[in-house]
């Protein structure tokens, strides 16, 4: 092969003109802005980063759940905002929108699984959600209190991955629910009745009592109408004389005898962590085949300690946080009992967060010093990140004193909706509880007891 060399003469006389070239062609340059891209317009709809909605509906469930229908803002309002008059962004069923908060002087962020189909939401330009009151929550009362008909509510586009995946998942779809782990149940089986005519789902869903199934009366319409399709089993964990139906935990047993044996179908499951833990062990005696599970994580927990490999000694940590953000370097004082999320959301140092459940990457920090505990089920991280001492704040505890850098959350916080009502520390003492007392996303049990596993202290 023949090498052409130019010289090094004429290499070095272009170099040198190399400037002066630049230069004259930014001289000759149009001054006028460049044409918007049309891909990235797209893109931006699709994916819009902060969306400004109103509350259009309130519709109650059951005493302890309530559904919210949310619309563009300015529909209802008829106030400005940047999304009157615009389509909603759409959506895969089992997404979930993760809703903005400033809750006296508390920044924080709770994902909601959507709980209607995207049919219905295209043709009505709507979302829903339902949310589970929560006597000790900080965000849930907060909804509950503060949300009614015409209230401006923040939120991101659709997000997740929990969804049915024609390519990937068998036709038989095994549904497995507890509490308020239901609602992107919802949105799929109203999405498969009607766009999917060649699936069929058993749907097995706990709860602590019988008076907190949401969505009973639609399932058990669903299981009346189309029987072949979808079968549909109610299982109440406490004895109530007036309920004739089954009784006790989603166990490896049961689902095998009412979905039958594994090998040709896909399992979802959605959940509080207590019930999680439990049905994912009574699934590992099951032996699936790999690949055929498919999980809505439930990230922070109050009961870390409950992990089996989690060092009881940190629960009563109360540890130093050296936080490095952006420009600025912060030390504050937290508990081992909370997420580091949590903590910085405390302090005012909210990084960017959706999930809440380690799968997302928002929340990505680096661990520069110190030890962190990362629940197995919750633990998103890649093996690089592993390596290089990367972990998400929203699924990691303290086990000693840390120093972390963390992102910038670039999204500006959100106006104080009304006057403020004492400091943060104030706030979470008043409610006495930590923003990580609900469960996302559609993980919170109605009760404290999480529904098909085992009862929560
Ligand atoms: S918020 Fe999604 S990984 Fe932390």
């Amino acid at each position: 092969m023949a090498v052409h060399i130019r010289g090094k003469y004429r290499d070095l006389w272009a170099f040198i003109r190399q400037p002066l070239d630049r230069a004259r062609r930014i001289r000759r340059a149009s001054a006028d802005f460049l044409p918007p891209d049309r891909l990235q317009t797209l893109t931006t709809a699709l994916h819009p980063r902060r969306l400004e909605l109103t509350v259009q509906q309130v519709r109650s469930e059951t005493p302890l759940a309530r559904t919210y229908r949310l619309v563009p803002a300015g529909q209802i309002t008829g106030q400005a905002s940047n999304q009157a008059g615009q389509s909603l962004p759409p959506f895969r069923s089992g997404q979930y929108l993760s809703l903005e908060f400033r809750i006296r002087g508390v920044r924080v962020s709770r994902p909601y699984s959507i709980c209607c189909s995207p049919g219905e939401s295209a043709q009505g330009n709507y979302y829903e959600i339902t949310v589970a009151g929560c006597e000790n929550g900080f965000v849930a009362p907060h909804i509950w209190e503060q949300w009614r008909p015409g209230s401006r509510v923040y939120s991101s586009g659709p997000l997740g991955q929990f969804g049915y995946e024609p390519l990937r998942d068998h036709d038989h779809l095994v549904f497995l629910a507890g509490g308020c782990g239901i609602t992107p149940f919802r949105s799929l089986w109203r999405q498969i009745r009607t766009g999917e005519p060649s699936l069929r789902c058993t749907i097995l869903y706990g709860a602590a009592s019988p008076a907190e199934f949401i969505f009973r009366e639609e399932l058990e319409q669903l299981a009346a109408e189309m029987p072949a399709r979808f079968q549909v089993h109610l299982i109440a964990e406490e004895a109530d004389p007036q309920w004739h139906g089954l009784r006790g935990l989603i166990t490896g047993k049961r689902i095998r005898e009412l979905a039958g044996e594994p090998g040709d179908k896909t399992y979802m499951l959605c959940g509080p962590p207590g019930m999680h833990r439990f049905v994912e062990r009574e699934l590992a005696a099951l032996d699936l085949p790999a690949g055929s599970l498919r999980k809505e994580p439930c990230g922070e927990s109050e009961e870390v300690f409950l992990s089996l490999d989690y060092p009881a000694a940190a629960r009563d940590l109360s540890y130093t946080l050296l936080v490095h953000q952006g420009e600025s370097t912060r030390t504050i004082a937290a508990r081992g009992s909370e997420t580091v999320l949590v903590a910085l959301e405390r302090a005012g140092l909210a990084p960017p967060a959706q999930c809440r459940s380690g799968q997302c990457g928002y929340c990505r920090s680096q661990l520069l010093a110190g030890r962190v505990y990362v629940r197995p089920e919750t633990d998103g991280r890649r093996q690089a990140d592993r390596k290089f001492g990367y972990f998400h704040p929203c699924s990691s505890y303290a086990l000693s004193d840390l120093e972390i850098c963390v992102p910038v959350n670039p999204l500006p916080p959100l106006p104080e909706p009304e006057a403020a009502e004492g400091s943060p520390e104030e706030a979470l003492r008043s409610t006495g509880a930590s923003p990580s007392t609900e469960v996302p996303p559609s993980a919170q049990a109605p009760s404290s007891r999480p529904a098909g596993g085992p009862t929560k202290k």
